[in-house]
C-alpha cells in the first residue's frame, strides 16, 4: 500500500497564520429609539426586514465561540429592540462568551433587566449624552430619556451587576464632562468611560456641529486627570482624545483584522464597524460564510492586515507596529484613499488640512436645526 505523505511545513515566504479575534461586534440591529446625531452607525441605516433571524446570530455567536472570541458586545442600534434579545443572550453565555449589553436603557423593563441577567448577560454599558434633562434631548432627540437612563442605572446597580456609562464627548456636551463623572459616582457606576467623538457615520455628517476647540479638549484632559486621583477605588474613568488635534492616529480596533470584528444586523463581517465606507471592498455574510473562514481568507480582512499594503510614509516608519497606520476608514474620509497614511499623524502630507479643519469647525456657530438627528431611511 502507497503512503501518501502530507508536507504540512510552513512554505518559505509564507504569511503567519494570524491570531484568533478577542472581541466580537454584533450590531443585533439599527432600530433604536434616540436619535443621537454622534451616532458612529452608517447614514444609511438596516431596517428590521434586512436583519438576520434568531437562528443565523446563534450561529454566528458559536462559530465566534469555536474561533477564540472572549468578548461579545451586544450592540445596535438598540439591542433590546430584537425580541429575542434573552434568547440571544443565553446562547451566547451557553457558548462560554463574556456578554457586554451595550443599551441606551430607555426602553428596557425592569422584568427584561431581570430576564437578561438570568440568561447570563455579564456586564451593562449605558450611554449617557448628559448630564442633565436638556443637553439628553439636544444631542439624542428624545424627550424624558435622562429620567429613564438614571432609573435604569439604578436598577442594574441595584441587581449588584457591574455597569460602565459610556459618555461620548463633544461640543454640545463637553461642559458637562466633571458633572458626567459625578453623576457616574452617584449612580453607582464603577467605570465611565469619556469618549471624544469619532467621525464616522452621522458624526462625520455632524462633524461641523460636533467639533469642540483644543481648548475645551484641552480642559477635559486636565478634568480627568483631576477626578481620576480624586475617585481612586470609586471610579474607574477611561478617556478617548480626539484625534483631530492629535500628533499620531489610533491604533484603530487593535489593527485592521487583528483583534476585533463586527457583525451588521444583515449579516456582513468588518474588520470594523465602519468599515462599509470602504465600498471597494468585498465583506462576506455570515449568512453565506463560517465566520473562521472570514476572519482567514475573507478578502476584506486580509486588505488592510498586517503591513505589506502600506505606502509611504508608513511603509519605512518606525511606528509601523504601533499604530498600522491608523484608520483605513478615517483615512479615505478625509484623504479620499484608504491606502493614505492616516491624517491624524504628523507625517502625512494632509495632516495640516485635519488640524485646519478641526479649528475651522470648531470656531464655526452651529445652528441647531442644521444638524441631522439619526434617522432609518434618511439616506
Ligand atoms: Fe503611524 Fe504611518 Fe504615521 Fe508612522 S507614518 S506614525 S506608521 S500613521
Ligand atoms: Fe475603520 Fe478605523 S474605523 S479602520
Amino acid at each position: 500500500m502507497s503512503e501518501t505523505l502530507i508536507d504540512d511545513r510552513p512554505k518559505v515566504g509564507a504569511k503567519p497564520k494570524p491570531q484568533p479575534p478577542i472581541g466580537l461586534l454584533a450590531e443585533l440591529t439599527h432600530r433604536c429609539p434616540l436619535r443621537c446625531t454622534y451616532c458612529s452607525n452608517p447614514v444609511e441605516l438596516e431596517g428590521r426586514s434586512a436583519e438576520l433571524d434568531t437562528e443565523t446570530w446563534k450561529r454566528a455567536f458559536s462559530q465566534a465561540a469555536d474561533l477564540g472570541v472572549i468578548h461579545l458586545h451586544l450592540s445596535g442600534g438598540e439591542p433590546t429592540a430584537r425580541k429575542d434579545i434573552v434568547e440571544l443572550t443565553r446562547h451566547a453565555a451557553e457558548v462560554g462568551l463574556y456578554t457586554n449589553l451595550i443599551t441606551s436603557g430607555v426602553g428596557v423593563k425592569e422584568s427584561q433587566l431581570d430576564a437578561l441577567f438570568d440568561a447570563g448577560c455579564d456586564h451593562i454599558q449605558l450611554s449617557m449624552q448628559g448630564a442633565d434633562e436638556a443637553i439628553t434631548v439636544a444631542v439624542a432627540g428624545m424627550k424624558g430619556a435622562f429620567e429613564r437612563k438614571e432609573a435604569f442605572a439604578r436598577q442594574v446597580v441595584a441587581r449588584g451587576f457591574p455597569l460602565t456609562l459610556n459618555s461620548v464627548i463633544h461640543r454640545q456636551n463637553i461642559d458637562q464632562v466633571p458633572l458626567m463623572i459625578e453623576k457616574a459616582v452617584e449612580f453607582g457606576a464603577k467605570r465611565i468611560e469619556i469618549a471624544h467623538t469619532q467621525y464616522y457615520g452621522w458624526a462625520l455628517k455632524n462633524r461641523a456641529h460636533l467639533m469642540p476647540t483644543k481648548a475645551a479638549v484641552d480642559r477635559t484632559i486636565e478634568q480627568v486627570e483631576e477626578a481620576r486621583e480624586r475617585l481612586k477605588g470609586i471610579l474607574v474613568i477611561d478617556a478617548v482624545f480626539p484625534d483631530y488635534y492629535a500628533k499620531y492616529p489610533k491604533l484603530c480596533n487593535g489593527g485592521w483584522g487583528t483583534r476585533t470584528l463586527s457583525i451588521t444586523p444583515s449579516g456582513k463581517v468588518l474588520p470594523c464597524h465602519a468599515a462599509e465606507t470602504l465600498d471597494h471592498l468585498d465583506f462576506w455574510s455570515i449568512r453565506d460564510h463560517d465566520l473562521s473562514d472570514i476572519w482567514y481568507d475573507g478578502p476584506a480582512f486580509q486588505a488592510y492586515r498586517g503591513t505589506d499594503w502600506m505606502q509611504e510614509p508608513c511603509r519605512s516608519c518606525e511606528r509601523k507596529h504601533i499604530d498600522f497606520g491608523g484608520c483605513r476608514c478615517q483615512a479615505l474620509a478625509l484623504t479620499g484613499d484608504p491606502n493614505a497614511t492616516d491624517p491624524a499623524c504628523i507625517k502625512s502630507p494632509d495632516h495640516q488640512m485635519i488640524g485646519d479643519l478641526a479649528r475651522s469647525e470648531s470656531a464655526y456657530t452651529p445652528d441647531p436645526t442644521k444638524v441631522s438627528y439619526r434617522l432609518i431611511g434618511a439616506a
